[in-house]
């Protein structure tokens, strides 16, 4: 174990960074703090709706039981992100993926806004807020169709079922090619970024000890120390927004 807990960035990070061929990053709700976009986790606090956990109202059970009030739950959060822009991490971050020949961006993000500042490829773990599915042939709607949005006609035009927001639930599996996308990346990097994640929600806190196993150097970036704090090479403790465009 080697952690520097740090405000400024080691020369030893410089040096991996400017030499550095393979970069993989991972993303989470902190990234988007800054933006305006509530995280779940951190500051001591538990993100709740209507008094619900988020961790029931986000659950495949809640879908089973209740599919209207999940689609509140995810409408309300719609809303919020809908007048959000990306902030300094996100863009600092699409500039990365110009600087490295093979640069892999993993977020566990919903909002969309890594997309916003012009990432590409981005592997989203757990889906987009702004898609929805149909439960029953499986055809996808864009959300930021106005129209659609606004007529919360949440039924698929192909069958006439109903439709679910497209993102991953408690209790339900990861889409299996962007899991394994993500595995064949964290196993060839060589520099791994962890920035604004709890990394309580598995497998995407498993990336970063994946990338470990292989000889990577591992970097956190967070106000708070987390579960794999302790992996880390270094543990910058501070706000994405603010660091990330100092490298
Ligand atoms: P969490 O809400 O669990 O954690 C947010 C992390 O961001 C915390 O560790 C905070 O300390 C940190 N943080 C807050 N502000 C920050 C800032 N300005 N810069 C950097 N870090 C900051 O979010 P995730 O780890 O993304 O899954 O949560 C993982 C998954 O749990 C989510 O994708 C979601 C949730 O349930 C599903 O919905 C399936």
């Amino acid at each position: 174990m080697n952690v520097n807990q740090q405000t400024v960035i080691s020369d030893e990070l410089c040096e991996r960074f400017r030499r550095a061929r393979r970069v993989f990053v991972l993303t989470g709700a902190g990234v988007s703090a800054e933006s305006g976009v509530p995280t779940f986790r951190g500051g001591g606090q538990t993100a709740a709706w209507k008094g619900m956990p988020f961790d029931k109202i986000s659950s495949a059970g809640m879908l089973e039981r209740n599919l209207p009030e999940v689609w509140e739950w995810f409408n309300y959060r719609r809303d919020v992100i809908e007048k959000i822009e990306p902030n300094a991490a996100h863009h600092a971050i699409a500039r990365w993926q110009q600087r490295f020949p093979d640069f892999t961006l993993v977020t566990q993000n919903v909002d969309g806004l890594h997309e916003a500042a012009g990432s590409k490829d981005v592997i989203e773990l757990h889906g987009n807020i702004w898609r929805a599915r149909c439960i029953s042939c499986g055809a996808k709607y864009n959300l930021r169709d106005k129209e659609r949005a606004a007529a919360r006609d949440f039924t698929c035009a192909e069958c006439g079922n109903y439709l679910r927001p497209d993102v991953v639930l408690f209790g339900e599996m990861l889409p299996v090619g962007a899991l394994d996308r993500a595995v064949v990346k964290a196993k060839s990097a060589e520099l791994c970024f962890v920035v604004g994640t709890s990394a309580l929600v598995y497998p995407a806190a498993g990336f970063p000890e994946i990338a470990k196993a292989v000889g990577a150097y591992i970097v956190e970036i967070n106000p708070e120390p987390t579960p794999l704090s302790d992996l880390c090479d270094e543990v910058i403790q501070g706000k994405a927004g603010e660091i990330l465009p100092l490298f």
